[in-house]
């Protein structure tokens, strides 16, 4: 049994928009140390399940609880704002990238760094020493996060013309600058071709190696079944199945959530 401190708690988690229940009542724990997998077909309620934890949509009922696994300090996160959220140590990318397009790399990650640093308004217009000091730290920091993400050649491009896959990274680069202990991905795979995505794996890997936990929506079931220790899956809304890639792998209603309309057709 793991027995690592859980750190994202979910509780009868629902949401719904007028009639379609989007969310009904899932549990989730998430140890420290772990990667979880979420999977499901296309409508299963992943994304909304990822935008009632960050903050983005505001759950029906149920309850989200994040637990920082250094002070032990345990937070209740309804109603919270995404940015509050990621503050306390909580960071996401999406499955439609949103990064600033004609902004370089570089200045993409900084401003992830900038949710932990004290680097406010005030400090840029005065610019004394401190905050010069500052900033610098700032900018050496976000290139160490590029080269970790194997974007160090592309610091200066405006993120605009980065390749889908390269996009991808960034976007990743940028929520590990808010220094979080739990890491959202949704689709992080979406789009990448499979040097990209084998390169993404092993990027996954040493993320959680250094002290990240990691929850991840992804469709690449060859990157799922290798990369999770536990696999959660969804349809029309509900946990239906949970367990190891191998249990689930077997799981009849797993299968036949996805093999449903074909069986039927
Ligand atoms: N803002 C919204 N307004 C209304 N319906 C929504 C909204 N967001 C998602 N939905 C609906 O919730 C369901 C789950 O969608 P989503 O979470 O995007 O699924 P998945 O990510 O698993 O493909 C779908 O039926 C979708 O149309
Ligand atoms: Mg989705």
């Amino acid at each position: 049994m793991n027995d690592a401190p859980v750190i994202l708690s979910v509780e009868g988690l629902s949401k719904n928009f007028g009639g379609i229940q989007a969310i009904d009542s899932v549990d989730l724990d998430i140890r420290k140390g772990e990667i979880v997998a979420l999977i499901g077909p296309n409508g299963a309620g992943k994304t909304t399940f990822f935008n009632c934890l960050t903050g983005i949509y505001t759950p029906s009922s149920g309850d989200v609880y994040l637990s920082n696994p250094e002070s032990g300090k345990k937070t209740r996160l309804n109603g919270k704002k995404p940015n509050k959220i990621t503050e306390i140590g909580m960071a996401r990318t999406f499955q439609n990238i949103r990064l600033f397009p004609t902004m370089s790399a570089l200045e993409n990650v900084m401003i992830g760094r900038h949710c932990r640093t004290n680097a406010l308004i005030l400090g840029a217009i005065f610019r004394g020493p401190a905050t010069r000091r500052e900033e610098e730290g700032i900018v050496d920091s976000s290139y160490q996060l590029l080269k970790k993400v194997g974007l160090h050649k592309q610091v200066n491009e405006q993120a605009r013309n980065l390749s889908y896959g390269a996009q991808r990274r960034l976007e990743i680069g940028r929520a590990l600058a808010t220094e979080p202990f739990l890491l959202l991905l949704d689709e992080p795979a979406a789009g990448m071709n499979p040097k990209e995505t084998e390169a993404l794996v092993a990027l996954i890997r040493q993320i959680c190696e250094e002290g990240h936990s990691i929850l991840l929506i992804e469709h690449d079931m060859k990157l799922v079944m290798s990369l999770s220790d536990r696999i959660v899956v969804m349809d029309y809304g509900k946990k239906i199945a949970q367990g190891t890639p191998e249990e689930v792998r077997s799981n009849p209603a797993v299968i036949k959530a996805y093999l449903g309309e074909d069986v039927d057709a």
